[in-house]
């Protein structure tokens, strides 16, 4: 192994981080090859900086002035150069800060600093890599996001368990959730991914949920199951209800048990509505890690990314690190929000209407861009390609029991005729 790596698991050592590596993760180290030089020389080569592959003309990225012209307000350096490997800086310094004030309960707890990768399944894809090992058990609901099944199946040879999301009250299923960490995981290690709100079926927990999670996970850190937690965070923000627990389950798992690890992926891309810039980031937090341990985390991620992606968009990160300090910022997502809310809204007192239908039902939803509905005795495909075909309505088929529909991309005034199609064709098919 080489001899950094060595050195990063020896700082981690004796912490549940170091305990729940994967083989690979074990492996990671950051080299101090030429991304580290030339971060040496910004600082001391004062003549002449021949470290790093890019074109300079006289101190400034050489570009061309057809790309230029669109970005006029960016200095070239924020436009053209490479990003740092683990993200720019003050754009780290910045998120940390937004998650902290998003979720107060994180104030005072320890986390790393924010390593920026190139969108959420980047970030999940990473923490795949420096934690599972084939074979290795991944727990989740099964209501879940697709690429899941790619990333930790396809890509990483684990397995995926599943509990189901809901109970017979169409509430969170915690007691499947205790009974899949106590009965169907065998072993020490548990891999426990939570998307809230969740895609596809709009639903985040209430606070008492939020807490009945919290204790079923602290009860198996109790018990000695080592447990990894990743909060899928893309929705965030996007809770429409009094009820709904408003902060990160991350920020509850924090500091919660030695035992437990918890990863933070989040990002621009649906909070910041910039879908295809591709930034993400991952934070982590255990309760007892320190400072040089949180880094040599850090070192690992920055590894990990180095060999994938090398570093993710620089002219994305400039732009945000401007719109987060723009005085508006914070007035124009509120708008953004107003808007996605007034959607909820719109469809909530829509799929009244599905009461007496025995063909489509919605299963319950509070916040995030989609809703999900159960279709019976028809086939979910079928409904679908009935919409498309003969009404020119895209929605999307999940298993063979469930059509999710992203009202977040449908304008208020044309909700109510959306569903008013839906209900026609499930009474038709
Ligand atoms: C639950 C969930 N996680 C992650 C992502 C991916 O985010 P990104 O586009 O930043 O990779 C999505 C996108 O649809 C999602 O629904």
């Amino acid at each position: 192994m080489e001899k950094l790596a060595i050195e990063l698991n020896k700082l981690l050592d004796g912490t549940i981080a170091a305990n729940l590596l994967s083989e690979l993760g074990k492996n990671y180290y950051f080299p101090k090859g030429i991304v580290a030089q030339s971060a040496e020389a910004k600082k001391y080569a004062k003549r002449y900086n021949a470290t790093v592959g890019m074109a300079y003309r006289e101190g400034s990225p050489m570009h061309l002035a057809s790309i230029k012209q669109f970005v006029p307000d960016l200095k070239n350096d924020e436009i053209f150069s490479y990003a740092p490997t683990a993200g720019v800086l003050e754009f780290r310094k910045l998120w940390k800060e937004e998650i902290i004030s998003k979720n107060p309960s994180l104030n005072g707890k320890g986390t790393s600093l924010p390593v920026v990768v190139s969108g959420l399944t980047h970030g999940i894809v990473t923490i795949a890599d420096l934690f599972i090992d084939p074979g290795d058990t991944v727990v989740i609901p099964d209501m879940f996001w697709g690429n899941y099944r790619l990333i930790f199946e396809v890509r990483k040879k684990a397995k995926i368990v599943t509990f189901p999301f809901f109970n017979s009250s169409g509430r969170l299923n915690t007691a499947a959730l205790e009974e899949t960490l106590t009965s169907t995981v065998k072993g020490k290690k548990i891999m426990l991914v939570l998307n809230f709100p969740n895609n596809p079926t709009g639903y985040s927990p209430t606070v008492e949920e939020a807490e009945d999670l919290v204790e079923i996970l602290k009860k198996a850190a109790s018990n000695g199951k080592e447990v990894i937690v990743i909060t899928d965070d893309a929705y965030f923000g996007l809770f429409y209800e009094d009820e709904t627990y408003k902060e990160s389950i991350f920020a509850k798992l924090a500091d919660l048990h030695d035992n437990i690890l918890a990863v933070k992926v989040d990002g621009a891309t649906k909070e910041n509505l910039v879908w295809g810039f591709r930034i993400g980031f991952i934070t982590f937090a255990g309760k007892s890690l320190t400072e040089e341990q949180y880094d040599a985390l850090v070192q690992k991620t920055m590894g990990a990314v180095r060999s994938s992606v090398s570093s993710s968009s620089k002219i994305a990160q400039s732009l945000l690190i401007r719109a987060m300090k723009n005085s508006s910022y914070n007035e124009e997502k509120q708008s953004a929000f107003s808007i996605l809310k007034e959607r909820y809204l719109t469809v909530k007192e829509m799929v009244k209407d599905f009461e007496s239908n025995t063909l489509v039902s919605p299963l319950p939803f509070n916040s995030g861009y989609f809703m999900t509905f159960s279709v019976k005795k028809r086939k979910a495909e079928d409904l679908r390609r009935y919409l498309l075909m003969n009404r020119g309505i895209g929605t999307i088929s999940v298993g063979t029991d469930y059509l999710r529909v992203a009202y977040s991309s449908i304008d208020k005034k044309d909700l109510k005729d959306l569903y008013r199609e839906i209900l026609k064709a499930s009474e038709k098919i």
